[in-house]
């Protein structure tokens, strides 16, 4: 099988080069590109060139403009990311009859209620990340190439910056941190979903295809369980005093703020919650829980 991987930095990218190097030959370009191909997600025909030249069975698009709240004031930026490469990309996969692999997002929600989003769940995005990544759902649908979106929340990866790094230096540095209690989610793991994809790609294709599984769509995918912000920093530093970390603030001085306290110029959902039953059912998956996962990376990080 040959892969073309886009993204392969990112925390997902950088996952996918690991568990998708199993399936076969995978070529995994960054934004400077390699060999003459082009990785650079703002170059639409660089791109296409890229897709007609390897020719894989399988494109995985990990990259994507991720900033939530600097997307706000590059929103041009964000929905060429977002939404027009991964239409070039799901054009040429169109054409090749190959499959496209894309992520999406918890964002593509408005986040009112507290039962968790179902695929087919009416989308209403708050912000310009969430509408440029739906919009990117829905190029991908309309251009009728055989795909997987696997719309996800909360990513962390053990490598470069994360919460958990952030709210253990807060910890170090403070007596008292404050974090949101009122958006509601469930933190997953690079790692999860990259050997997820891995698994579900070697469903679609033969030997492993059944002719009775007709995947092609969007999917949610997120570790098991849930928790706000503020839950997920408690549990943090609850580990981290257990494996003897010294802190000037534990877990009980972790407090709860309301968004309202803490604006930023992107909206962001208070219900995050994805029902993953369709996934685990499809595809004959377990997710497990948020905590085994988060407990995980924290022995990774040290
Ligand atoms: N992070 C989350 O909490 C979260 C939540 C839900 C869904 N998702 C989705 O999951 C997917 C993977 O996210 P992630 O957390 O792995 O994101 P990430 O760590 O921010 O990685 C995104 C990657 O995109 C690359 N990129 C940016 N601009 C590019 C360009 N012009 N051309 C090529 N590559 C470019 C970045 O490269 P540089 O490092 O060079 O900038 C980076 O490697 C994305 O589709 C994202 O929307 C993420």
């Amino acid at each position: 099988m040959k892969i073309l991987l886009l993204g392969k930095n990112g925390q997902v990218g950088w996952e996918l080069q690991r568990s998708l190097a199993m399936l076969g030959e995978v070529v995994a370009l960054d934004r400077q590109g390699a060999g003459g191909l082009c990785g650079d997600l703002t170059d639409l025909a660089g791109l296409a060139q890229t897709v007609r030249s390897v020719q894989p069975q399988v494109i995985v698009n990990a990259a994507a403009h991720t900033a939530v709240d600097k997307a706000e004031s590059e929103p041009e930026l964000a929905r060429t990311l977002n939404a027009l490469a991964p239409a070039a990309l799901a054009r040429e996969a169109a054409q090749l009859g190959a499959w496209l692999v894309h992520y999406s997002t918890d964002y593509v929600f408005d986040g009112s209620g507290s039962t968790p989003w179902k695929e087919s769940d009416a989308a209403a995005p708050l912000s310009v990340y969430g509408r440029t990544k739906l919009e990117g759902e829905q190029a991908i649908a309309a251009s009728g190439c055989q795909h997987l979106i696997l719309r996800t929340s909360w990513v962390y990866g053990a490598r470069g910056g994360n919460f958990a790094r952030t709210m253990l230096r807060l910890a170090q540095e403070r007596e008292q941190l404050t974090v949101i209690d009122d958006q509601i989610g469930a933190p997953t793991g690079a790692d999860l979903l990259a050997d997820v994809t891995a698994h579900a790609i070697r469903h679609l294709l033969p030997p492993m295809r059944r002719n009775d599984l007709t995947p092609s769509g969007i999917y949610h995918l997120a570790a098991a369980g849930e928790t706000s912000w503020h839950g997920y920093a408690r549990f943090v530093l609850q580990r981290a005093q257990a494996a003897g970390r010294a802190l000037r603030a534990g877990p009980e001085q972790v407090l709860p703020i309301p968004t309202s306290a803490y604006p930023t110029p992107a909206q962001r959902p208070h219900n995050s919650r994805l029902d993953t039953t369709l996934l685990q059912n499809t595809f004959g998956l377990t997710l497990p829980h948020w905590q085994e996962g988060v407990a995980r990376m924290l022995k990774e990080i040290g």
